[in-house]
Order: structure tokens, then sequence, then C-alpha cells
């Protein structure tokens, strides 16, 4: 199975998991799928069930998805944006990142959580006590070249498709909130944040109605 990259990357994406997921929803399933900690979204995006919740606590993730969703963000714009921004990183090198990450701590805008997401450190997504971005510079002032930027706009353009075709619904809120939607024809698909990255984090698929628990 080709697994489709989501434009936000994290450190926890469980793309190797997409094809063993696929594996477990009915083939028949037309519930919601629901995801309290929706992360990169690389699970939803892949298994392209017709409806969908997907809910996180960080605001900037949930925005830039209800920008996409709402064609405020589309291929067209993501590459002149990650052209344009490119060049001014190759120019000024990393004091450039620094601007764009005080920019984004001001403005929050979502084209500049994308710049700050593919231009820093790992594609760690980290904030401070403030909420404020705090991932240093992935120190590579020629990030941006042709190609990596082609390769984000698909994945733009491949997300941008999928709403169009889709119900997908974005939301900030609390997993305690979203797991309060589910029904019995619903599937909740819980991926939560480590607590002790040591240690290996259960993955729960939840359906109400055979109570039908997976762990992996
Ligand atoms: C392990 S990641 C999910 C990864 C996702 N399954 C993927 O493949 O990309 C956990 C996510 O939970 C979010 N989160 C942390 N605490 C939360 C809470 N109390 N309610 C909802 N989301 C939360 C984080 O912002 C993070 O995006």
């Amino acid at each position: 199975m080709k697994v489709n990259i989501p434009p936000i990357k994290s450190q926890g994406i469980k793309t190797k998991l997409v094809p063993w997921l696929k594996h477990l929803v009915p083939v028949d399933f037309d519930g919601v799928w629901i995801e309290p900690f929706m992360g990169t979204g690389v699970v939803a995006f892949n298994l392209a069930p017709q409806q969908a919740v997907l809910c996180d606590t960080n605001p900037h993730l949930i925005n830039f998805y209800n920008a996409i969703s709402e064609g405020e963000i589309i291929p067209e714009v993501v590459r002149h944006f990650l052209n344009n921004e490119g060049a001014k990183l190759l120019e000024k090198g990393e004091s450039y990142y620094y601007e764009v990450r005080a920019r984004f701590n001001h403005e929050h805008k979502p084209l500049d959580f994308l710049f700050l997401n593919r231009a820093g450190f790992n594609g760690m997504i980290r904030f401070n006590k403030k909420g404020e971005f705090n991932i240093p510079f992935c120190r590579k002032p020629q990030r941006f070249a042709q190609a990596y930027v082609t390769k984000i706009v698909n994945q733009v353009d491949y997300v941008a498709k999928l709403f169009k075709r889709k119900d997908f619904v974005f939301k900030c809120q609390d997993f305690k909130e979203t797991i309060k939607a589910g029904t019995e024809e619903d599937i909740i698909y819980c991926d939560p944040p480590y607590i002790d990255v040591s240690i290996a984090q259960p993955i729960y698929i939840i359906n109400l109605a055979s109570q039908r628990l997976q762990r992996k």
C-alpha cells in the first residue's frame, strides 16, 4: 500500500501503521472516523473514510487544515510562499529562520507554521510554556530547493482533493471532548502523546457498538 505523507510532519507520525490499521477497519464501515489526537493526520488521510472528525489541542495544526479545507490555502499559494521564503532563507541563512519563527509566534499564520515544520530541527513540533514554537533551525539554508517544494505542494494537493471528496472536520479541542461525540457506528482511533519516549505507547482503536478494543 502506498502511504501518502501529509504536509505537516511530526516525530510521532504513524506512517508504518497505516496498512495494519486499514486492515482492521471493516470494508463496509460508514460511520465517522474520530481521532482525538490527530497529530499529522496520516492515518485518516490514507484510510480516507467518508466522514472524519480530527481533533488536537495544537491550534496551529487545526488552523492549517481548516485553511486548506476552506480553500484559503491551495497548492499554488504554497508553491509561491515556499519559493519566496526559501529564497530568503538561502540568502540570509539561519537568521531568517528565526525571523519567521518570531513572526509566527506573533501572528500565528498557517503557512509560517508549515515553513517552520519543514525547516525546523528534525521536523519537531514543540512549544514553550508561553505557547511559543521553540524548535531550532535544521541548519540547511538550501532547505526549500525546487524538488522539496514540489514534494510539499503535492502533499497539500493530495489533502485538498481529499477534503473536496470527503466530509472531514477539524477541531481544536481536548480529547475528553472529542470522545464524547462517538456513537455506536463510529470508530475512535487514539494515539495519545508519549509520556515516556522509552516506553512503547499503546494505540487504541475503539468501536462503541462491539466494544472491541485493539492495542498495538
Ligand atoms: C502521538 S501524537 C499523534 C500522532 C498521530 N497519530 C500521527 O500519526 O501523526 C499526539 C498528538 O496529541 C496531541 N495532544 C496532546 N495532548 C492532547 C489532549 N489533551 N487532547 C487532544 N490532543 C492532545 C498533540 O498535540 C499531538 O499532536
